[in-house]
């Protein structure tokens, strides 16, 4: 199957790089949110990091003109009607996402592939609302999604062999590596990672070291590129929360259970980066 047009949910972090990263591989993309000033917000953000892949000489002028022509603003779900492939990257959250699967399955035309950028929850119950569990699947990108490399597929019970190709090709054409994994809580991405996001906070919490100590260790003693609370705050601390909650009811086991002091940011909006404040607080 060859995608000439798509549409991504969600017009966050996540979404935002997932949409520029097809258009820029020349595929009409609708950027769609709730609603179009959040769209037209980071399409602007997008322009700014086209920019300055001009001025580093990534691209030419025209290259990055043809990328925002094929970025289209929505703010209805039905312009997925002749998509051929839909990217849902919304909120963490499996009521949310279901009802979104719901209404694009009564949308979407048959053919089109419905992928799911979820961090950890399961493909197969979502796919499972749709009338099309063979062609739902998930296509788990990494942030920043313009520079990390890999995208992890996530087949359901019932996701079909043809739908996995045309991902998988699809994700090769975005420049991307991938590479498959079983539907489990936190896939496996998630699984190593969030415990050790988990471990630094409880580290912080019980008064090991500071925060800047903290990530100082892994920055300087393992060369990770942020330490893991400056990790957290990017990634959002809402999805980093909701991550763990999937893994501690998915695996029914102790070792997943979010700290205490993550809670506690969240209910207070602490979200990081995003937010202006997590554990550092931003401009
Ligand atoms: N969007 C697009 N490009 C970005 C970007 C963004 N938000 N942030 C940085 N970049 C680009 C910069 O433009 C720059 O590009 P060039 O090499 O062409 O100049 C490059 O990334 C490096 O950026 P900087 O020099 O500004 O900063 P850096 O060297 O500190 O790198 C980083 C920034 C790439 C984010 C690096 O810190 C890093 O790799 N951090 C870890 C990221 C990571 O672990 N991601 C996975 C998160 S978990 C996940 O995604 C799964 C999940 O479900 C939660
Ligand atoms: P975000 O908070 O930056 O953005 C979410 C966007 O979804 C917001 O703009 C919000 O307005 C929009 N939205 C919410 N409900 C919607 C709806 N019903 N219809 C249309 N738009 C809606 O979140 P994010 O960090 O981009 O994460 C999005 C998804 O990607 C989540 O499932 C998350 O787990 C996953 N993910 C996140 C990361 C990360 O590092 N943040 C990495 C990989 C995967």
């Amino acid at each position: 199957m060859s995608v000439k047009k798509a549409m991504v949910i969600g017009a966050g972090q996540m979404g935002g790089g997932i949409a520029q990263i097809m258009a820029a591989a020349g595929i009409e993309t609708y950027l769609n949110d709730i609603n179009l000033e959040i769209v037209n917000n980071r399409i602007q953000f997008i322009e700014k990091l086209l920019s300055k892949d001009v001025a580093k000489g990534k691209i030419t002028e025209e290259q990055k003109d043809k990328t925002l022509s094929l970025l289209l603003p929505s703010e209805n779900l039905e312009d997925a009607a002749d998509c051929d492939i839909v990217v849902e990257a919304i909120v963490e959250n499996m009521d949310i996402k279901s009802s979104t699967f719901q209404k694009l399955d009564f949308i979407c035309k048959p053919s089109c592939i419905l992928a799911s950028n979820t961090s950890s929850l399961p493909i197969t119950e979502i796919a499972a609302v749709t009338g099309r569990p063979d062609r739902v699947i998930g296509m788990h990108f990494m942030n920043p999604v313009p520079v990390m490399k890999l995208v992890e597929i996530i087949r359901g019970l019932a996701t079909s062999d043809e739908t996995y190709e045309a991902v998988r090709d699809l994700s090769v054409e975005l420049n991307k590596t991938p590479v498959e994994v079983r539907d489990v809580p936190g896939f496996v991405s998630n699984r190593v990672l969030q415990m050790m996001i988990n471990e630094a906070i409880y580290c912080l919490y019980e008064g090991v070291a500071s925060v800047e100590d903290i990530d100082a260790v892994m920055k300087l003693g393992m060369n990770h590129p942020m330490g893991p609370l400056q990790l957290a705050d990017f990634i959002g601390l809402d999805t980093v929360l909701a991550i763990m909650e999937v893994m501690y009811e998915g695996y029914a086991d102790c070792k997943y259970r979010p700290c205490p002091l993550l809670r506690q940011y969240v209910k207070a909006g602490w979200l990081g980066k995003k937010a202006g404040r997590g554990f550092y607080t931003y401009e």
